[in-house]
């Protein structure tokens, strides 16, 4: 009789274990949007590492909306994710999301974009300040004195005041000395690109298109002043940045309509995600991982990973955007 409970028993705890195994870990995705291509890719980044480790990636994407994407958070853990990676739409407002995936035990990384105010568990991005500089340091060594159009990305989005910090970390002492003169500064609301294109296009309007100098913060920006500045018939005449190495950037790049870029690699920013997110759900310390970096949020130092972005123009893309297979030649020239 004993002997035959002992066998039910084992057979129990068997069975058990094969559920556990045949059940794959979930992994929850909150994206704010897919605006920019570069979120495209980051989702097939962590969606092609997921796959190589047999993860349940659930996938969600908020149009720049932040109560769509606590909701789907909501329906995330409900899901029975067990991490999420979530790239905020906004940092202030996805904090309540944070604190619902702690109730539930699910840790949360903070991706691209920092959460703010809240006990984020990590924070992996590129280092944004020297994302800034980078954009900063090229325009003003082509443009060292002359009359700037400055803009930011959405006042929502931690990265945009990150990224001016950068551009004002270089900027600000030609500005004291009176070699540049900023005739606008102006955020962009949710990255819209016509929301840039108006911004120039009232730039021009006011300073009787006497503008040197574009400071725009992404792709998706530099498309929309280069609209506008096409409309007055200056596009390729006025230098404009960017940031992201869309496909359409690249394009403008090599026709000497945008200046330059930033590349991110965000195949290897997913990747890395994906990985950090399999350790984290088996209960693992990530501050080995973080190497002691952090960055504050205004409630904590948020354990960090910052990863190096490079800055791009026509001299250097094919090595860095198609040598390396981000981008295909074809695509580029076109
Ligand atoms: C990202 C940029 C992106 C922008 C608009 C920022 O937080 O870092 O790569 O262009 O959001 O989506």
């Amino acid at each position: 009789m004993r002997k035959w409970i002992a066998m039910v028993a084992l057979a129990i705890v068997a069975s058990a274990c094969i559920v556990q195994a045949g059940e794959r870990l979930k992994i929850g995705l909150a994206l704010p949007t897919q605006q920019e291509e570069r979120w495209v890719r980051d989702m097939h980044a962590m969606q092609a590492e997921a796959e190589k480790q047999n993860i349940d990636l659930r996938v969600l994407i908020a149009r720049n909306d932040q109560a769509q994407q606590n909701s789907q958070v909501e329906q995330l853990l409900s899901q029975g994710i067990k991490v999420l990676i979530i790239a905020p739409h906004d940092g202030e407002g996805a904090a309540v999301a944070v604190r619902k995936c702690h109730e539930d035990g699910v840790r949360v990384i903070s991706y691209d974009r920092l959460i703010m105010g809240t006990d984020v568990d990590v924070y992996m991005s590129f280092d944004n300040v020297a994302v800034g500089e980078l954009q900063g340091k090229w325009i003003s060594n082509k443009v060292p004195k002359g009359d700037y159009i400055l803009m930011s990305g959405a006042p929502t989005d931690n990265n945009a005041k990150l990224f001016q910090q950068g551009n004002l970390n270089i900027l600000q002492p030609l500005i004291d000395k009176g070699d540049i003169k900023v005739i606008v500064n102006q955020p962009v609301i949710d990255w819209q690109p016509s929301n840039a294109q108006k911004i120039v296009e009232n730039a021009l309007t006011l300073s009787n298109n006497k503008v040197d100098a574009v400071l725009a913060p992404n792709d998706g920006c530099a498309g929309g002043a280069i609209a506008a500045l096409e409309a007055q018939g200056l596009a390729g005449k006025i230098p404009v940045t960017g940031m992201d190495a869309d496909g359409s950037a690249a394009q403008r790049i090599v026709r000497s309509l945008q200046s330059m870029t930033v590349f991110k690699d965000t195949r290897w920013l997913g990747e890395e995600a994906v990985k950090l997110a399999i350790l984290m759900a088996k209960g693992e310390d990530i501050i080995p991982y973080t190497k002691g970096q952090v960055v504050n949020n205004d409630f904590m130092d948020v354990p960090s990973v910052l990863l190096e972005a490079v800055a791009v123009d026509k001299d250097n893309i094919d090595e860095v955007l198609i040598d390396s297979d981000y981008l295909k030649r074809e695509d580029v020239y076109q």
